[in-house]
């Protein structure tokens, strides 16, 4: 944590020296200076998977071309594919040419290029990790990459194993105060809590916890970093941000995509490990939890922690759960396949893509005041947002009311990215006539600058060694302890997830489940 003197200099390069960042959030006087990376090595397991291609190798290419990398940078791929440096360089080069964020510039690439290397290996071949090594070590001495390096898992959890203690093996993973190893590992963050606390203790085992980096890429979202910026920088919502207020809140992350040709990760795994175990607590967490003193991560840590510990796993999981999965419909005027016929997807498979529960928090400021989280695929439109649905007003002196519905606070996180408030307003006409409507803040309309890629604000964090963005391994645990009943129901279950048609807004048994509370589904 940066401390502050009466200049407020020495105590920020002494807190450099000890490896922390300063966080711009919290210190005006630093609010301006650009956060750039110092000397390192970026080393990428799964280099040849669809989150390298499509986010990790744009994400690394964004951040050099805005500056944000230094010279003395170098990325490492490590695969089984007999590639040669320059065929690594050919599908990053690819990779970034389709799908970055920010113009292709040729001498960015030029740079980036003289510090690409790969190095193809198995997990379990102890030569291969002696090449990564040396490879590692030549480009410290190349590129005076000051002997920090990280470690992207972009692979399946059950090799995370290996490759940690081939790191370890190979001395990869100590640091002192001159340099750094850090290691990065994607979710899933295991399949329950018994699983995530054995990753945590193979993870554990070879880096100590300040330089494990658990990437939800949901925090690397501005418009979710926005939602403490909403909650803690302005008075007026504070007052209202509570159950003498707020009736109910319904968190919703809907796909129009099926699985894209991911059945081997998706099967088996389903829509409430996939999103809801980490990307919708964590929109929970940040939406229900109590002001922070500060954004460090731990202070930000305690108080999710504080509140996922409070909250509830539905206390009758038939009539406030519900798990779906899509059959063929259409989609964009297209006809879709059901989930059953996609490729590599086991034909009798009750893996949900459509899931939803009913969470409460036991806490003063939620007490009373259901939390409806829903995630699928295949929905009529891809949309994420958080929606604080506001009680009645308690009286209603206006004759026309038919079409007023209940004010709200609704925080669009994707893809049309703002904040809306929806409130009554009089139709123009010679009656009291009063309708829903809405005021919109839209980034597009008020900021001139574009919001980076998530990714390309995690890793730039991960290499500056910032914390706050990564959740710790108790919201991990916390998460599963919510999570855990509700897939032990599904699992004992006698019936299959209920079906919806690809591009409808899931089954009906999911409206049921919400009208018994008196509420139904918002269709944004
Ligand atoms: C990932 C899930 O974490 O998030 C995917 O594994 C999902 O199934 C993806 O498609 C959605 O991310 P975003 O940023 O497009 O909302």
């Amino acid at each position: 944590m940066a401390g502050r003197d009466a200049s407020g200099s020495a105590t920020r390069a002494t807190s450099r020296l000890r490896g922390d960042r300063i966080n711009p959030l919290r210190d005006p006087a630093d609010r301006r200076l650009p956060r750039v990376a110092g000397p390192c090595v970026l080393v990428m397991f799964g280099v040849t998977g669809d989150l390298s291609r499509k986010k990790l190798m744009p994400a690394v290419y964004d951040l050099a071309n805005r500056g944000l990398l230094p010279p003395g940078f170098g990325l490492v791929g490590f695969a089984r594919r007999d590639w040669k440096d320059e065929d690594f360089a050919k599908v990053v080069h690819d990779a970034v040419a389709e799908h970055a964020r920010t113009p292709f510039r040729e001498e960015v690439w030029e740079q980036l290029l003289e510090g690409i290397r790969f190095v193809r290996g198995e997990f379990d071949d102890n030569q291969a990790f002696e090449r990564l090594a040396g490879t590692i070590r030549e480009l410290d001495e190349e590129r005076g990459t000051g002997g920090n390096h990280a470690f992207y898992l972009s692979i399946p959890p059950k090799s995370f194993e290996s490759v940690v203690s081939q790191l370890k093996r190979h001395g990869m993973t100590g640091y002192d105060s001159s340099h750094w190893s850090r290691v990065v590992i994607e979710k899933p963050f295991g399949h329950d809590l018994e699983s995530a606390r054995d990753l945590d203790e193979i993870v554990g085992s070879a880096f100590s916890p300040e330089s494990i980096f658990r990437i939800d890429h949901y925090l690397g979202k501005e418009t979710v970093q926005n939602i403490m910026a909403f909650r803690f920088a302005n008075q007026i919502f504070e007052p209202i941000w509570n159950n003498h207020y707020v009736s109910h809140v319904q968190i919703t992350m809907a796909e129009d995509i099926g699985i894209a040709g991911r059945a081997g990760y998706y099967d088996g795994i389903g829509a409430a490990r996939d999103v809801i175990q980490n990307h919708l607590l964590q929109l929970m967490a940040l939406t229900a939890m109590e002001e922070p003193t500060s954004f460090d991560a731990e202070q930000l840590c305690a108080e999710k922690t504080k509140v996922l510990a409070a909250i509830q796993p539905p206390e009758d999981m038939a009539t406030q759960t519900c798990r779906g999965q899509y059959v063929a419909g259409s989609q964009g005027g297209e006809r879709v396949r059901g989930y059953l016929e996609e490729d590599g997807v086991d034909p009798h498979s009750r893996t949900e893509t459509y899931a939803a529960v009913r969470l409460t928090i036991d806490n003063r400021r939620w007490a009373g005041v259901p939390f409806y989280l829903r995630t699928a695929k295949r929905m009529p439109r891809r949309v994420t947002e958080v929606a604080l649905n506001l009680q009645r007003a308690p009286h209603l002196p206006f004759s026309d009311t038919a079409a007023l519905g209940t004010n709200a606070v609704v925080l669009r996180i994707q893809p049309d990215e703002g904040v809306t408030l929806r409130f009554g307003a009089k139709v123009p006409s010679t009656q009291m006539e009063i309708r829903d409507v809405t005021m919109d803040f839209a980034y597009g309309s008020s900021f001139t600058e574009a919001s980076p890629e998530a990714y390309e604000r995690l890793i730039l964090d991960v290499l500056l060694g910032d914390p706050p963005l990564f959740p710790q391994h108790e919201e991990v645990e916390l998460a599963w302890k919510i999570l855990d009943p509700v897939l032990d129901f599904w699992t004992e279950s006698d019936t299959p997830p209920c079906d919806y048609p690809s591009g409808s807004w899931g089954p009906s048994e999911a409206d049921e489940m919400i009208a018994r509370g008196g509420f139904a589904w918002r269709r944004p």
